[in-house]
């Protein structure tokens, strides 16, 4: 696990749209697992600039979300599926048949979540896998105590988790109950995995992530499962960090060579 810790969000963003500029000038048909919440909007915004200002070709691409709310009728504004759209892939020139999500409406929600690991599958797995951390830990939707095993499947949320996504929606009465998300076992089946976390309300998560146990109290740290799991944070989320400085001496000496 790498962890790097950078000045802030737009260091953060610049970073993390080097990583999927450099893959998808390796693999122009790369699979990018896209995730939602606030944290990964800054590296769309930088993925939109270099499409618009360099070209940045997405048009062979394809994408996976991470999750999607139940209940939420096509189209709601706050689906994971419309907010996706608004945020990133409808602003470059990736087709719209070339996205996908978990489906929160499906009538056959086990049906649903199986298709979405074959589609996964049958795309060749997911290149690049964006995450962002919430308060308790989770990642997608994997609440504390997801089995570290775990695929898509239906998840229920953590009031805190509403409370926090709240803002997005009129009130947290609003807030779904439930959510489909891909599992911990299919998140560590992805090749390479940025997560990215700013904030100092991030701070005990981060290192319940990168410093406390695996366990399934703080489903994240399931990445220290991962072969490639890279970490990017501002100072605040990695204020709580004890090993900050050897991270930071690793990082200013990485081999170059090594890329992210
Ligand atoms: C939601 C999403 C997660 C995201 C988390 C943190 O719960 N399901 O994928 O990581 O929010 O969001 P933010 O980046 O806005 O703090």
């Amino acid at each position: 696990m790498d962890v790097v810790i950078l000045p802030g969000s737009k260091a953060i963003a610049s970073l993390a749209a080097d990583a999927v500029e450099a893959l998808l000038r390796r693999k122009p048909d790369a699979v990018l697992g896209l995730a939602t919440g606030s944290s990964p909007v800054p590296v769309y915004d930088e993925l939109v600039l270099r499409h618009e200002q360099r070209g940045l070709d997405f048009s062979r691409a394809r994408a996976f979300a991470l999750d999607e709310y139940v209940g939420l009728p096509a189209g709601h504004p706050e689906s994971y599926r419309e907010v996706i759209r608004r945020v990133f892939t409808g602003r470059v020139n990736i087709g719209p048949a070339n996205v996908h999500g978990p489906d929160g409406t499906a009538a056959d929600i086990p049906a649903a979540c199986q298709a979405y690991e074959d589609a996964i599958r049958a795309a060749g797995g997911v290149d690049l896998q964006l995450l962002g951390i919430g308060t308790d830990g989770h990642v997608g939707f994997n609440e504390p105590g997801s089995s570290l095993a775990s695929r898509t499947r239906i998840t229920t949320l953590v009031e805190q988790t509403r409370r926090d996504n709240a803002r997005f929606f009129r009130s947290v009465a609003e807030v779904p109950s439930h959510a489909l998300t891909q599992g911990l076992g299919t998140i560590l089946d992805a090749r390479h995995v940025i997560l990215l976390a700013t904030g100092a309300q991030k701070a005990q998560a981060v290192r319940d992530l990168v410093e406390g146990p695996v366990a399934a109290i703080c489903a994240a740290s399931v990445l220290q499962l991962h072969p490639h799991a890279t970490i990017l944070l501002d100072e605040a989320a990695a204020s709580s960090l004890r090993l900050a400085d050897y991270y930071r001496h690793s990082y200013d000496n990485k081999p170059p060579w090594q890329g992210l």
